[in-house]
Formats: C-alpha cells, sequence, structure tokens
C-alpha cells in the first residue's frame, strides 16, 4: 500500500522578533528537512516573513504557509490579508481557525468561509479544532462535531485534497510534554474525527484527508504521539522556534514506524 503523506507544521506565532532571526530559524529548519523522506514541513511565520522567506527559496521539502487569512479578496478589511496575497507570494498553506484566534472571536461561521476563501486560492487550508476541555459526558465530541460539520461545509470533494485537520485540545496547547494528549485518547478522537468526515465526504475521500495532532509536541513524544495516535504529523507551536528541537521532531516522524 501506498504510504500516507506525513506533515510536521511550524506555527511560530508571533515569533520572533526580528526578520534576521526568523531568517535563521528558518535556514536551520530548511537544513534539518532537507534529508526527510516521507515528511512534508510547512513553515508558518507572521505574515510579514512570507514574502522575504520565500524569496530565493526553489526548494520542495518546506512549503511556507500563513497562521490566518481573510475570506474577502479586496476591499475596506482594514489589517487582513486574503488567500489570493498569501498564494500570490508563492506560500502554499494557511492555518485558519487556530484556538488563539477562535479565543479572539472567530465562529465557526467565520471558520466555513475562510476555508472556502482558501481552497478556492489552492492553498491547502490545515483547519483548526479542538475541545477546552473533556468531560465524562462527552460532550466534547458533539463540540468537534460541530466545529467539522460547520468548518467543511463548503468544501467539495474536489477541494477536499486541499483540506487537513490539525486537531488540537486548547487544555494542551502551550504546556510542556507532560501535558500532551495520552496516546490512546488521541487515537480515540482522531478514529471519531474519520467517521465525521465519512458522513460528509466518500469513504476514499474521508480516508485521504490527513489529521495532525498539535498540543505540546515536543522531541520527547513527537515519536509516540504519531505512532500510537494514528495521526498523519503534528502542528508544532513553541517547539518551532528551537531548531535542534524541531529537528528531532521532524526526524522522529520521517523514521516512526507505520
Ligand atoms: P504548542 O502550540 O505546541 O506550543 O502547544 C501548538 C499550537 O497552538 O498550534
Amino acid at each position: 500500500m501506498k504510504k500516507r503523506k506525513r506533515f510536521v507544521v511550524a506555527n511560530w506565532k508571533l515569533n520572533p522578533e526580528t526578520l534576521a532571526e526568523a531568517k535563521r530559524l528558518f535556514a536551520g529548519i530548511k537544513k534539518a528537512a532537507s534529508g526527510l523522506e516521507h515528511v512534508t514541513t510547512v513553515v508558518c511565520p507572521p505574515a510579514v516573513y512570507l514574502a522575504e522567506l520565500k524569496k530565493g527559496y526553489r526548494g520542495k521539502k518546506v512549503a511556507l504557509g500563513a497562521q490566518d487569512v481573510f475570506f474577502e479578496r479586496m476591499g475596506s478589511y482594514t489589517g487582513e490579508t486574503s488567500p489570493a496575497m498569501v498564494a500570490n507570494i508563492g506560500a502554499t498553506y494557511a492555518i485558519i481557525g487556530h484556538s488563539e484566534r477562535r479565543a479572539n472571536g472567530e465562529t465557526d461561521a467565520d471558520v466555513r468561509k475562510k476555508v472556502a476563501a482558501a481552497t478556492a486560492e489552492k492553498l491547502t487550508a490545515i483547519v483548526c479544532i479542538g475541545e477546552s476541555e473533556r468531560d465524562e459526558q462527552g460532550a466534547y465530541l458533539s463540540f468537534i462535531r460541530e466545529q467539522l460539520r460547520t468548518g467543511l461545509a463548503d468544501v467539495s470533494e474536489r477541494a477536499s485534497k486541499r483540506i487537513i485537520i490539525a486537531y488540537e485540545p486548547i487544555w494542551a496547547i502551550g504546556k510542556t510534554g507532560d501535558d500532551a494528549i495520552q496516546p490512546s485518547d488521541l487515537h480515540e478522537t482522531v478514529l471519531f474525527i474519520r467517521k465525521i468526515l465519512n458522513e460528509q465526504f466518500e469513504k476514499k475521500t474521508a480516508f485521504s484527508i490527513p489529521i495532525l495532532y498539535g498540543g505540546s509536541v515536543e522531541r520527547e513524544n513527537a515519536g509516540v504521539l504519531f505512532e500510537q495516535g494514528e495521526v498523519d504529523g503534528h502542528l508544532v507551536g513553541h517547539a518551532s522556534l528551537d531548531p535542534e528541537e524541531f529537528r528531532d521532531i521532524l526526524f522522529a516522524v520521517n523514521n516512526a514506524e507505520r
């Protein structure tokens, strides 16, 4: 059987402070990623750095992505960045619906429009979902289902090849490796997400959509979460700002057994 693609996405958030540092960090990541045969590495820096990092890099191992995009193409929307602008400078991915944006008021309805706008510009949308807490009764599962159903409502079978799901439980974000999800709980959630995708898409399509995990992925847990959680890769926040740690995460995912 053909091997599934593996992804490691670096979400730099509001870091680093200068373009010079961003260039150094990107250089380290390019070097680490260059020899990997199974992993596609995606770097999502602050939007102001995208064009500069893209300049002069023609390689295929590392792709660039935005941390957010707006749903309109042009107009009176102060501070926004359109998917077309991101695509035009050569970036190919966009994180959409990150919990830190949802905390600032972004709704499932916004995510739905952004996903449609991004895929229309041929960007791959990394759609973030995840509950703020896990309850015994399983209300968090209904919450995830709703995020998925609404967020992907306008995605056609065809556009689905430009969708990646990033499952990021909010309670696990920005902590240490010890606070990440247990691999068996992750596996269970991945199966649940796959079931929801199956309700919307044809079986083959639902099976092909990559599902990543995010939330305190570090060098110690990247391999085990990938293998036992049965995800297609990780979305990495704080550990993507340390080139050596990030290199170890890339290697762990590349070398994991499947
Ligand atoms: P973290 O962030 O790896 O620092 O937990 C992940 C994310 O928010 O995407």
